[in-house]
């Protein structure tokens, strides 16, 4: 059995998805903002942070994959697209993680044509020596090294997104 080890404990995660949360209110400063999560490991970090900003969110998700048993693919695939529209609204890409950066490259694009008034990005982890493509990543919860990270939305094979913490393998 691989042992898991934590990274990242829930205290650390609370605190700084506080933080986090603090600097959206005061930049956004009581407009309405659309979150767009990424699916599926988006998820418990857009709840988290929605659940501590005052403005108005509107949720919407859209769905890509990239990673095929933990490894980059480096092909960016679109399952499924946003059904509201964007047009003249403040965004914000709600990511799990930013690794080599194809990703929102890929999603900075595809939102581009639907003339969204502003798209920021807000990331719970990165791990910038991984960057393939360089990115403006606005809200970054914590810079981590180049490990294979699990929990709070991150995956294993579709397992372990549940844990409340952020766990690797040694
Ligand atoms: P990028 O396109 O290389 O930036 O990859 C972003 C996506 O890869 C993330 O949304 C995750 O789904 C996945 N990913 C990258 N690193 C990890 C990791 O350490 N654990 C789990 N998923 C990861």
């Amino acid at each position: 059995m691989k042992e898991l080890n934590v990274l990242i404990n829930n205290a650390r995660l609370e605190k700084r998805l506080d933080e986090m949360a603090k600097e959206i209110e005061k930049d956004y400063k009581g407009k309405e903002i659309v979150f767009i999560g990424i699916l599926k490991g988006s998820v418990p970090f857009m709840w988290e942070l929605a659940k501590r900003i005052k403005n108005n969110i509107i949720f919407e998700f859209i769905e890509v994959s990239s990673y095929i048993n933990n490894e980059s693919s480096g092909k960016v695939i679109l399952h499924k697209d946003i059904k509201s529209s964007i047009e003249g609204k403040d965004v914000i890409i709600v990511e799990d993680i930013v690794d080599t950066g194809k990703t929102l490259d890929f999603l900075l694009k595809h939102l581009e044509e639907k003339n969204a008034k502003s798209v920021k990005i807000a990331t719970l982890l990165s791990k910038p020596s991984r960057r393939v493509i360089e990115l403006n990543v606005d809200y970054i919860g914590f810079k981590i090294d180049d490990k294979y990270v699990v929990g709070f939305g991150l995956d294993d094979n579709q397992n372990l997104r549940n844990l409340p913490y952020i766990g690797y393998y040694e």
